[in-house]
């Protein structure tokens, strides 16, 4: 692809994103001042979830649940299974309608008059449970392949890289400790090493807020370590919400910084949130979680 075709690719694209949030805030956003197509931190949250109610014939996976995460924040979430951890993440990108509540990307993009692809588009990256890279494609492919996605396979055909775009590849791979393994087919790495693959081809997507979804499951020790490694390097510049059942991980997350909040959800909404040692602390926490 020519230098001015991509140029007029990342034109559209941005475009794209300004109309697809320009979308969630007509009519009016209902919270919030500012009615704009830009994501609107400087409020604080990113993240904002009030009154949250999700049922499954009568049943209620999330149970007026309201939660805020702040621009920058690396946030855990803990909680039995069942609790509404997947069922939350799937309220913010757009799988799963709730019955009732508001759900904001900043203050101003309303994430349900979003559809799921749309939201994929506008800033928020998640991680399911099991790695899903192109197996037969190195991981450098795969990276590249990541960049790739909006543009259509007649443009895919066509695209070249620009230095710009090899920088960034280059970065993510030192990110994700796969720069020795740029060639190697995605096929033969270890499971902690494609969650790490497949956490690059969602960075490549420059996304502001990253949803994570057991990310350490099946990871050896040292692995698990090097994943809090990456997320502690990816906090500040990029908002994390981390759901986790490894309370080790946890811990390495939060080292250090003990008012780093951590919460606590069970039966469809939010039990306790503190630092990790307050939470840690909490006799209700111990009963239903911790205890077991
Ligand atoms: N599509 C669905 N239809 C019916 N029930 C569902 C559906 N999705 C989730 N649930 C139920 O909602 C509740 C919350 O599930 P969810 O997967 O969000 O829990 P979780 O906190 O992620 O648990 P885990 O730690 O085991 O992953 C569970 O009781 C689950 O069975
Ligand atoms: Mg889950």
């Amino acid at each position: 692809m020519t230098p001015d075709l991509m140029k007029a690719g990342a034109q559209i694209r941005a475009e794209h994103e300004k109309i697809v949030a320009q979308k969630a805030v007509s009519g009016g956003a209902s919270y919030g001042r500012v009615v704009t197509g830009e994501l609107d931190v400087t409020h604080g949250a990113i993240l904002y979830l009030d009154d949250i109610t999700v049922s499954f014939d009568g049943f209620k996976a999330l149970n007026a649940l309201s939660l805020s995460i702040s621009a920058g924040e690396l946030r855990c979430i803990i909680g039995p299974n069942g609790a509404g951890k997947t069922t939350m993440m799937d309220v913010i990108t757009g799988k799963t309608r709730p019955d009732a509540g508001k759900a904001f990307f900043g203050s101003t993009i309303d994430l349900l008059r979003l559809r799921e692809n749309e939201i994929a588009t506008i800033g928020i990256g998640r991680k399911f449970q099991k790695p899903t890279v192109f197996e037969h494609l190195t991981v450098f492919e795969n990276l590249e392949l990541a960049l790739k996605t909006d543009h259509g396979v007649r443009a895919s055909m066509f695209f070249r890289l620009t230095p710009t775009q090899l920088d960034r590849i280059g970065e993510v791979l030192t990110l994700i400790h796969l720069k020795e393994a740029a060639q190697r087919t995605a096929g033969l790495l270890s499971h902690g090493q494609k969650q790490w693959l497949e956490i690059g081809m969602l960075l490549m997507q420059d996304p502001k807020l990253l949803l994570l979804d057991e990310p350490v499951a099946g990871m050896t020790d040292e692995e698990t370590e090097r994943t809090a490694e990456l997320f502690l390097s990816l906090e500040g510049s990029h908002s994390l919400v981390v759901v986790e059942h490894d309370m080790k991980f946890i811990g390495e997350l939060t080292q250090g910084k003990p008012s780093k909040k951590v919460t606590v959800l069970h039966e469809g909404s939010v039990l306790a949130e503190g630092s990790l040692a307050d939470v840690q602390a909490n006799e209700k926490v111990v009963e239903v979680y911790l205890g077991r």
